[in-house]
């Protein structure tokens, strides 16, 4: 990946999401999640701390390794074992339909081919098991979303892969999955660019 997505990148993340808004998202989203769970990329585990302790045990994917040393202090705080893979979310190397959870937050902007990574969530998902997602994406607004599209090749080098302006429902849809449940809002700590969220849930097909 080179020096700046390995070493620079992850800890600017860290800064930019360490505000409370980012916290508060992260927190509400995971607040529900019980069972046996799966995170798409899990960068250096800024969701750890808001797993709650009905969790029995948390699975994570991520095709780079990014500050293992957080990663490990944030895991051993919780209650119930942490496996991550260093994979790829589009090549899960877990059964069919075994999680209760599936969780992503701010990954499916990064990952190559999110389609195909959506399509394995819906395989290993459990028949009425839930895949809750929190990414940014594509504006509803047409003069953000021009915008969006100019600075994407930009914001691709500086967010190591990260796309502006990815329409993450119709992904979640193209990929054969059903939303049951989807909140569109702006954040206010973030430029708009990167601020138009998408937050929702899909039920794993029985
Ligand atoms: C912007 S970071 C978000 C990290 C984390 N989900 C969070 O909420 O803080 C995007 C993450 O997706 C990971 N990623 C990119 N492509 C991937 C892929 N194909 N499979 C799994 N993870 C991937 C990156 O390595 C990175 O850790």
């Amino acid at each position: 990946m080179g020096f700046y997505c390995d070493h620079i990148f992850p800890r600017l993340m860290e800064w930019v999401m360490a505000g409370d808004e980012f916290l508060r998202l992260r927190r509400e989203l995971l607040a529900s999640a019980h069972g046996k769970v799966l995170e798409l990329g899990i960068g250096t585990g800024m969701n750890l701390p808001h797993y709650p302790e009905t969790v029995t045990e948390l699975h994570a994917v991520d095709s780079a390794q990014l500050l293992p040393k957080t990663i490990a202090a944030r895991s051993a705080r919780l209650p119930f074992p942490v496996r991550i893979q260093r994979d790829t979310a589009e090549t899960l190397a877990y059964a069919d339909r075994q999680f209760d959870y599936v969780v992503s937050t701010w990954t499916l902007c990064t990952i190559p081919d999110p389609v195909l990574a959506l399509q394995e969530v819906g395989r290993v998902l459990k028949p009425g098991g839930k895949f809750l997602f929190l990414e940014h994406g594509r504006s509803d607004d047409r003069k953000i979303a021009a915008w969006q599209d100019r600075l994407n090749p930009i914001q691709n080098v500086i967010g190591c892969g990260c796309n502006l302006n990815r329409r993450i429902d119709q992904l979640i849809a193209q990929a054969g999955l059903h939303i049951t449940q989807l909140d569109r809002f702006t954040m206010k700590d973030v430029p708009r660019l990167g601020g138009e969220m998408y937050r929702g849930t899909v039920i794993g097909a029985g």
